[in-house]
This record gives structure tokens, sequence and C-alpha cells, in this order.
């Protein structure tokens, strides 16, 4: 998910700014992040649980997968 300093998305968007992606419907459209860094939701929620320490079971990873399809 490393931004490269001289393509930007954010200095080529309309608004200088990010769009975060809306979770509504989120499960429609792979690949997540801005550079589709993440192939499934399933690790979207490996990345935030290792990159934030979050210390998930398996158990909750898949919780959280599945209420993010279900949104
Ligand atoms: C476990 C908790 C979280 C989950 C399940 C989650 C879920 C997601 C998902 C599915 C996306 C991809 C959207 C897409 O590409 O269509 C996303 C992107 C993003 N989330 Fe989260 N999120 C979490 C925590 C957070 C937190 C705590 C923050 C900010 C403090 C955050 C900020 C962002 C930003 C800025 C993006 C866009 C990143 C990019 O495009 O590279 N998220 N999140």
């Amino acid at each position: 998910m490393a931004e490269p300093e001289a393509t930007s998305y954010a200095a080529r968007s309309a608004t200088g700014l990010y769009r975060t992606t809306p979770l509504r419907g989120a499960w429609q459209h792979p690949p997540y992040f801005h550079d589709g860094s993440a192939a499934t939701l399933e690790e979207v929620v490996a990345i935030y649980d290792r990159r934030q320490g979050l210390g998930l079971t398996s158990g909750e990873r898949s919780d959280l997968t599945e209420y993010l399809k279900s949104l």
C-alpha cells in the first residue's frame, strides 16, 4: 500500500484528496485499497490484523469478513 511519491493518486484526483471507497457493496469490486494490493476481503482483514497488531482469532477474522460481505 505504499504511495508512490511521483504519481500520487491523490494528486491526480479531482479534489486533490483520496476518496476512500465506501464499504457498502465493497464485496462487489475487488481488488481492494488504492493500489489493488488486497485481492479479497479476507486479505483486507488479514492485512489490518497484521499491520495494526489486532490479534484476531481465525473465527474473528472470518466473522469480520462475512460482515463486510453483508454491507
Ligand atoms: C479492521 C478494521 C477495518 C476494516 C475491516 C477496514 C476495511 C477496509 C476495506 C474493505 C477497505 C478497502 C476499500 C476498497 O478498496 O474498496 C479499506 C480501505 C481504507 N481504510 Fe479501512 N478498515 C478498517 C480500519 C481502518 C482504520 C482504523 C482506518 C483509519 C484510521 C481505515 C482507513 C482506510 C483508508 C484510508 C482506506 C483506503 C486505503 C487505500 O485506498 O489504500 N481503515 N478499509
